[in-house]
């Protein structure tokens, strides 16, 4: 199996946005999220997205080096246009600012409307955690056909949309993180099992006859505008198929952004909407007596004696936590996303036949 180094990844990364024009701190701040997903478990949102930001930058959908401009400052509540530019960007300016304006008013609403991938959400909400703030975050996805059904529905009409909340712990680590797709899978796992030849969980994905299946094949083609697609299933039958469709009226409708309905255009693009509250515990007065309750309630839950067929009771965001004890030192890439690199790299002006040795890989 392939493992790939890293920092030699961060490198790879930082040097392709250089590649497509992006100055230093926007390659930075790229690559620190993609890897950071890798390095949290997350191959779907680790460098594997690559190639679709070169697409995006090589097709114009993506612009890069821009910042976002706000649009409505109304204190407490700021509004964000990203500008179609990185997600990584966006993202990262945006908490910036929600998290100073919860400083000083004790909550901010933040809304950030036509940005370019935002990637992993849990990054946003770790940025929070860092400077002790709670956060709670709506996303839609758009720009590209949509690839979950309703509950009950057999074809497609909203995005993966994630929702994520985390709870500020006594060091850098958030004390509790739900980051979560609101399909069963998120898409980009689906691109992972396809690339590998694997089969996904069953009943995750419907297949063009409008059965459940374990095929990943119908969301790739679905992916790619082909006629004969399916859908990935929403989870927790109509309440993940409830909280999809808020999280799109309140991260898009609300904020002046798409929703994935037929009049806004659907391009090869990956365009997210996001809406934050991000709130400053210490604001009640009683950050101390929240802190101590947090930290009596997780450990409670992680004390759960398992079921039969469990080994462990994790609490959400523990998953990441163990996956960055577990790769360190390297995460494993299988060879259809290496060469789906090279080819990115290429097209960014990078010799593609250096990839193996840009990426660090070692065979394990
Ligand atoms: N930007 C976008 O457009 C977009 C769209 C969809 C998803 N995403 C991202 O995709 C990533 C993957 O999403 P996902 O739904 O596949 O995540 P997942 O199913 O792996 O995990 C979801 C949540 O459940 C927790 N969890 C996982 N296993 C657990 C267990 N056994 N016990 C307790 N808790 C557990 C995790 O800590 C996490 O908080 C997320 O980071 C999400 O933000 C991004």
């Amino acid at each position: 199996m392939p493992i790939v180094s890293p920092s030699s990844a961060h490198k790879f990364v930082g040097r392709v946005c250089i590649g497509l024009g992006s100055d230093s701190a926007e390659a930075h701040l790229v690559a620190d999220q993609l890897v950071g997903a890798n390095l949290a478990g997350h191959d779907s949102h680790g460098i594997g997205m690559l190639p679709s930001y070169v697409a995006g930058a090589v097709s114009g959908h993506l612009k890069v080096n821009q910042f976002p401009k706000i649009t409505t400052d109304a204190g407490s509540l700021v509004v964000f246009d990203g500008q179609s530019g990185f997600g990584q960007v966006n993202g990262y300016e945006a908490m910036k600012e929600g998290i100073e304006r919860a400083r000083q008013f004790g909550v901010a609403i933040v809304g950030l409307r036509n940005s370019y991938h935002i990637g992993r959400i849990g990054h946003w909400a770790e940025q929070c955690a860092q400077a002790k703030m709670v956060s709670v975050h709506f996303v839609n996805v758009i720009g590209h056909t949509p690839l979950v059904a309703p509950h009950g529905g057999a074809e497609s009409r909203f995005g993966t949309n994630p929702f994520c909340a985390a709870v500020p712990g006594r060091g850098d680590e958030p004390a509790a993180l739900l980051d979560m797709a609101t399909s069963i899978i998120a898409g980009g796992k689906a691109r992972v099992a396809y690339n590998k030849g694997d089969r996904v969980p069953m009943g995750t994905v419907i297949d063009s006859a409008g059965q459940l299946s374990d095929d990943p094949a119908p969301v790739m083609r679905l992916m790619n505008n082909a006629p004969d697609a399916g859908a990935l299933v929403a989870f927790g039958e109509h309440k993940g198929s409830g909280l999809a469709i808020m999280c799109e009226l309140l991260s898009a409708a609300l904020l002046g952004g798409e929703t994935s309905q037929p009049e806004n255009a659907r391009d090869s693009k990956i365009i997210n909407n996001m809406l934050s509250l991000i709130i400053d515990p210490s604001a009640t007065g009683e950050y101390a007596a929240f802190s101590d309750e947090v930290d009596k309630y997780l450990a409670y839950i992680a004390e759960t004696k398992p079921r039969n067929d469990t080994k462990e009771v994790l609490l959400p965001g523990q998953p990441e936590a163990k996956a960055r004890i577990a790769r360190a030192q390297g995460f494993d890439v299988d060879a259809v996303t290496v060469d789906q690199l090279s080819a990115a790299a290429l097209a960014a002006g990078i010799d593609g036949a250096t990839t193996q040795d840009l990426l660090g890989i070692t065979m394990q």
